[in-house]
């Protein structure tokens, strides 16, 4: 059974910590939720909002429709021929379903660790850290689409995952409520250490030949030292995307900046690192009231305690236009604002 709540806070439902209020609220617990909510008509034609762990997202006003709670629960495995399957619902915490893989010894998520977010979340965004990308491990997924009711299984393909990207941000951006999340794990291990933040702490550790478990303890301690824990500073990860530039774009810009950071992506792309850009414009751990950008990684946008969303906003509109007038180029956010 459903309830619907009324005028409902969402401050603790997003890791930036600001309040908004939903003037519609539920929370989802399994596929049947879904099919006797939208059973109602009226909501099929409210505004809709989808959360999952609220770690991608800035509020900036109340929400004048239904937020959608996901929570469907659970975990299971698999073996098919010499794959194995791990199965979660949408609203498993991302990194209790990577503790599971890495306490399987289920090779593939390892250096995805401690990303905050749900399941449901990962395949929307294409989630990537530490040389890995979700679509990396996902196999398949289930989703609800709202206007039919009926269930759809979507294969990677179908998704059409990119950087921080895939046809549920595109084409398909509001129609479905992804439920359940498939994702192809390996028992055998080959690590993943091309980032050279791993080797240089596996090393420091005097590990040599690391299992599953040692490439999870390195990338969580990693992440710990360079982000804030939203559980104490309310932040959403990364706010912008690394923007892609091509080649010429680059090589101009490098003959005037020998310094920039950047990852050439084939041929004639170059991804260049955002936080090194903001750092430039003087911007790193630099705060303007209740926020501003994390001393350790200016690509992360924080709440220092009481601040709006609409504060936080005006700061990546002010980082933004310092980027622009400095290298010419214009970071696009990828937390979603509403
Ligand atoms: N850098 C600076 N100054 C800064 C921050 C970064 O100069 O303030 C430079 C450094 O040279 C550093 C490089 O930028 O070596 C890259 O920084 P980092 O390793 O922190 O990674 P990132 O490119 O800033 C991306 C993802 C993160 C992910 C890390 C690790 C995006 C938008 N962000 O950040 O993902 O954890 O790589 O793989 O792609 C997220 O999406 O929320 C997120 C945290």
């Amino acid at each position: 059974m459903i309830s619907i709540h009324e005028n409902y806070s969402l401050k603790s439902l997003n890791t930036f910590g600001v309040e908004a209020r939903a003037l519609w609220f539920t929370e989802i617990c399994s596929e049947a939720d879904l099919t006797e909510l939208f059973s109602d008509a009226k909501w099929n034609s409210v505004e809709r909002l989808i959360l999952g762990g609220g770690s991608n997202i800035l509020f900036t006003k109340d929400f004048e429709g239904l937020v959608i709670r996901i929570s469907i629960p659970g975990i299971r495995k698999e073996s098919v021929g010499n794959e194995i399957l791990v199965t979660a619902g949408a609203g498993v915490v991302w990194n209790d379903l990577v503790n599971y893989c890495v306490d399987h010894h289920l090779a593939g998520m390892e250096n995805l660790s401690l990303i905050p977010g749900s399941v449901g979340a990962s395949p929307i965004q294409n989630i990537g850290a530490y040389g890995v990308e979700l679509k990396d491990v996902f196999h398949s997924c289930k989703a609800f689409e709202i206007s039919s009711g009926k269930i759809r299984i979507f294969s990677r393909e179908e998704c059409e995952f990119n950087y921080r990207d895939s046809i549920f941000k595109g084409n398909l951006k509001g129609k479905y409520i992804i439920t359940e999340v498939t994702y192809k794990l390996s028992a055998e291990f080959h690590p993943q250490v091309s980032y050279g933040a791993i080797t240089q702490e596996l090393q420091k550790r005097g590990i040599f030949n690391p299992g599953i478990k040692d490439i999870s303890e390195v990338v969580s301690h990693i992440r710990v030292s360079k982000l804030p824990d939203p559980a104490t500073i309310g932040n959403a990860g990364s706010f912008f995307k690394n923007p892609l530039v091509t080649l010429n774009q680059f090589e101009q810009l490098q003959s005037i900046f020998p310094d920039i950071v950047f990852y050439k992506i084939g041929n004639d792309q170059v991804k260049l690192a955002a936080g090194w850009l903001i750092e430039q414009c003087g911007w790193k751990g630099r705060v303007v009231k209740n926020t501003g950008t994390w001393k350790n990684q200016a690509l992360v946008l924080v709440n220092h305690g009481q601040a709006t969303g609409i504060e936080v906003l005006n700061v990546s509109e002010d980082i933004i236009n310092d980027v622009r007038k400095r290298f010419n180029i214009i970071l696009e956010r990828e937390v979603n604002i509403f």
